[in-house]
């Protein structure tokens, strides 16, 4: 008895104190393995008369699970100091950075379009996207079936059309902006640029059936087309670079009277004609004058007022500023973050 309180002591003290996994394996063996220790008291226990085998057999177990225990307890702490050592760690070293999200481009490309024109005293406006009629066409000069509403394809909400305002349409445009906020204004001088979503039904490489346009409007007493002009040019310079200027081409719009295309110069040649240019100059977008009609039908008086506006597409705009020839315009509206994380 006296030998096995010995023994189990001994062999606590030596496990405790195991430095390794392998001592601590080599141990177990001694004690605990087949032909171990224990084994070796246990065929002791055959020999002893009866009363006691009972006494020293119940020592004999209790020394055998107190064994297994200890070790079990050393190889665990054994296993997390391996582990604390092996994941010894460098402080200075830089740390992970989390996935981070960005703003998506057009996002981007509207923030710094709303900035360029709130340097110049715009104020940014915002207005429903889903429109009556009146506001998309008819105020602006467009009356009902003429031939020129065909040009926006348009998308029409199935639902009850109102009496007065007509059908209820998803902007096809944000012109109708301009009639809002003249008649939230109600009178000049008004400075206003509206961007929001449009809608078209076009949907293929060069088209998304929803994209964004901004839309600029002032109306004052004595506006000319040379404000027009200082407001493209300023808006060309800060936007694609000191270097960019546009110019006035002829066109039609029933709103405008007389009606613009904006044509911005070339970055490479500069407005001289280049290989890549042809004529030295790229399409923007539409502008003109405020036809008197569209200030009547918001009570503003064209003897005494008068206007320009432009709209744009974000877009087109922003693709022709980084120089992005993108084959498929879905892209950017297509969830790949392997694409939209370049921006
Ligand atoms: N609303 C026109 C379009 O979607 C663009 C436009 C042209 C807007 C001339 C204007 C303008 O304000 O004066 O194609």
């Amino acid at each position: 008895m006296e030998e096995l309180h010995n023994f189990k002591n001994e062999a606590l003290a030596l496990i405790t104190e195991a430095k390794s996994k392998q001592e601590l394996e080599d141990l177990k063996v001694k004690f605990l393995g087949r032909k171990g220790e224990v084994n070796k008291f246990l065929q002791n226990l055959t020999q002893l008369p009866p009363e006691e085998k009972k006494r020293f057999g119940q020592l004999l177990n209790q020394t055998k699970q107190a064994l297994e225990q200890a070790i079990a307890r050393k190889e665990s702490s054994l296993v997390s100091q391996q582990e604390t050592k092996l994941d010894w760690f460098d402080i200075t070293r830089p740390g992970k950075k989390p996935p981070q999200g960005n703003l998506h481009l057009i996002t981007q490309a509207i923030e710094e379009i709303s900035t360029i024109f709130e340097k110049i005293g715009f104020i940014r406006v915002r207005y429903p996207e889903v429109e009556w009629d009146w506001y998309a066409f008819e105020s602006l000069n467009m009356p009902k079936d003429h031939p020129a509403r065909d040009e926006w394809e348009t998308f029409f909400v199935d639902t009850q059309e109102n009496k007065k305002w007509g059908k209820m349409v998803l902007t096809p445009h944000t012109s109708s902006g301009q009639i809002r906020e003249m008649q939230r204004l109600k009178k000049p001088p008004i400075r206003m640029v509206n961007i929001a979503k449009c809608h078209r039904r076009q949907h293929d490489v060069t088209h998304t059936v929803m994209f964004h346009q901004f839309e600029g409007l002032v109306v004052d007493k004595n506006i000319s087309i040379a404000h027009l002009k200082g407001t493209t040019d300023y808006f060309a310079s800060q936007f694609y670079g000191p270097q960019r200027k546009t110019r006035l081409r002829p066109f039609n719009f029933k709103f405008t009277e007389p009606s613009f295309e904006i044509d911005i110069n070339c970055p490479l040649c500069l407005g001289k004609g280049c290989r890549t240019c042809k004529s030295g100059w790229h399409e923007l977008g539409g502008a003109g004058m405020v036809h008197p009609n569209v200030l009547k039908a918001v009570n503003i008086d064209p003897e005494k007022y008068s206007g320009f506006a432009f709209g744009w597409g974000v877009e087109r705009s922003y693709l022709m500023k980084e120089d992005l020839k993108i084959d498929d315009l879905r892209t950017i509206y297509s969830n790949d973050l392997r694409f939209l994380k370049q921006f």
